[in-house]
């Protein structure tokens, strides 16, 4: 930005000050926002950032994985209210045209650069942990690389597939992904609600029904790649199913066939 905001607290230094431009609240737990993105911040799509808020001498910063893919002019992220939250509490009740603090460095492993090229890419999110992959599945460079890309989404409730099944619709009819994301689709189930699928992601590979459904193979390390983002327990449990497979996990410096995030809330 050309450094004119002015907030009650001053910046802190090595921070960009950004203008929220949209804001959307999906249930009483979940919103998106986007803010104006900086003309030198670059990141390589899947890759998160620490975000704060004006509101303190030492605000509080989390990471937040960048939504939105690395070509766009803007920046999107995807959030979780937490009640008391330290950051959340606050961040939910933003508005357009209110400033949001990013710190300059992005870093993270979900990047197609950690992986091995191969068929299939599967993106396992629960919850916020979606995020990442709304970048991964609007960036043609995770087409290039990947015929396939499943991305499976688990949430306790209906309400909270939203903004996936809204992002995957609306990348199919984009003009510059619509034509590379013939291969992209959503598998999404719910445990807490009714649906049509139904069941945690680790016990729907346990089962082999998340591949009947799907109609593909059993994971293998020959065929398919994947990457993990959810809580601290999902993340652990789809690890040891990777594993079970035969997947190992890559990280940027040695790039494998699985790789993993955690999600980040307060
Ligand atoms: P469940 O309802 O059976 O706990 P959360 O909001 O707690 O992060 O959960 C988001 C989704 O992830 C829920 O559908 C939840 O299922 C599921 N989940 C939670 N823990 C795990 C796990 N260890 N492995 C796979 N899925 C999980």
């Amino acid at each position: 930005m050309d450094g004119k905001i002015e907030t009650a607290f001053p910046i802190p230094t090595g921070v960009f000050a950004e203008t929220v431009t949209e804001v959307q609240h999906y249930t009483d737990r979940l919103f998106r926002f986007r803010m104006t993105r900086p003309a030198s911040f670059r990141f390589r799509s899947g890759e998160f950032v620490m975000i704060g808020l004006p509101n303190a001498e030492k605000p509080v910063f989390r990471a937040y994985s960048i939504a939105s893919p690395s070509w766009d002019e803007e920046l999107e992220f995807y959030s979780i209210k937490v009640p008391d939250g330290p950051l959340t509490e606050h961040l939910q009740k933003i508005k357009e045209g209110d400033t949001v603090l990013m710190r300059k460095k992005p870093t993270g492993t979900l990047v197609n650069d950690a992986l091995l090229p191969g068929k299939r890419l599967w993106m396992f999110a629960t919850g916020t942990g979606f995020a990442p992959f709304a970048s991964l599945i609007r960036d043609p460079e995770t087409y290039e690389k990947f015929e396939e890309v499943i991305v499976t989404h688990t949430c306790r409730e209906v309400a909270e597939l939203t903004y996936s099944q809204t992002l995957v619709a609306s990348v199919k009819d984009d003009p510059l992904c619509g034509e590379f994301a013939s291969g992209l689709r959503l598998y999404a189930t719910t445990t807490r609600e009714d649906y049509p699928f139904m069941g945690r992601i680790t016990d729907l590979m346990a089962s082999g029904k998340v591949f009947d459904d799907l109609g593909v193979p059993q994971i293998s390390p020959q065929a398919d790649r994947g990457m993990i983002c959810g809580s601290m327990s999902m993340l652990k449990d789809t690890k040891t199913a990777l594993e079970g497979f035969g997947l190992v996990e890559g990280s940027n410096n040695k790039p494998d066939t699985f790789v993993v995030e955690r999600a980040f809330v307060d």
